[in-house]
C-alpha cells in the first residue's frame, strides 16, 4: 500500500494496554472509523485497489462489516456476511476452528455467493488467521473464488499468513 494510506491508519489506531485480557496490547480501528475525512479516503484507496478485480466483498464479523460494506458500495459490488455461529438464518454452511484456547465458529449462507465470483475477504485485524482461514474455506464451498485477505493490521508474530497457505494478504500494516 502507498505510504499514505500507511500514515492515515497508523495515526488513527490506539494502542490498548491488557485489553481484553491482562497482558495483550489491544490495537483500536475506532478512531479511524470515527474521523469521516479518514475513513472516506480509507475506503477510496481501497476501492481504487480492487476496482474491477472483485465480484463481490465477504466481511467477516463484526469489525469487517464495517470496512466491507462501504467497500462493496464504492466497488458496485455486493456485500456478504460471514457471521458467527448462530446468527444467520438457514441455509447455512459453517466451519469450527481452533483458537488459542477452545474454538468457534463462522457460517455463511451460500445463495449469497455466486458460482465463479472474485470474492475480496475483509477484515480490520489478522491475528492467527482461523477466522479469515475458515471464511475462504466457507467461500469456495458456496463456489466462489478468494484468494485475496485485506486487513488494516496484520499482528505477524501470531502467524496468520501461514495458515492461509498460498492466498494473498493485503495488510496496510504489519505488527
Ligand atoms: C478479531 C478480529 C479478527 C479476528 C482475528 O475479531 O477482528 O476478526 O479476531 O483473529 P484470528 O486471525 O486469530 O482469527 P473478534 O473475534 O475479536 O470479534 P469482533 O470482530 O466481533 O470484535
Ligand atoms: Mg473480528
Amino acid at each position: 500500500f502507498p505510504q499514505d494510506v500507511v500514515e492515515l491508519v497508523e495515526s488513527h489506531v490506539r494502542e490498548v494496554e491488557d485489553f481484553p485480557a491482562p497482558g495483550v496490547l489491544f490495537r483500536d480501528i475506532t478512531p479511524l472509523i470515527a474521523d469521516p475525512v479518514a475513513f472516506a479516503s480509507l475506503i477510496e484507496i481501497l476501492a481504487d485497489r480492487y476496482r474491477g478485480k472483485v465480484d463481490a466483498v465477504a466481511g467477516l464479523e463484526s469489525r469487517g462489516f464495517i470496512l466491507g460494506a462501504p467497500l462493496a458500495v464504492a466497488l458496485g459490488v455486493g456485500m456478504v456476511t460471514v457471521r458467527k455461529a448462530g446468527r444467520l438464518p438457514g441455509p447455512v454452511v459453517g466451519i469450527d476452528y481452533d483458537l488459542e484456547y477452545g474454538s468457534a465458529r463462522m457460517e455463511l449462507q451460500p445463495f449469497t455467493v455466486k458460482d465463479g465470483d472474485r470474492v475480496l475477504v475483509i477484515d480490520d485485524v489478522l491475528a492467527t488467521g482461523g477466522t479469515a482461514d475458515a471464511a475462504f474455506q466457507l467461500i469456495e464451498a458456496a463456489g466462489g473464488v478468494a484468494d485475496t485477505l485485506c486487513v488494516l493490521l496484520e499482528l505477524v508474530d501470531l502467524g496468520g499468513r501461514g495458515r492461509l497457505h498460498d492466498r494473498t494478504v493485503d495488510s496496510v500494516l504489519t505488527y
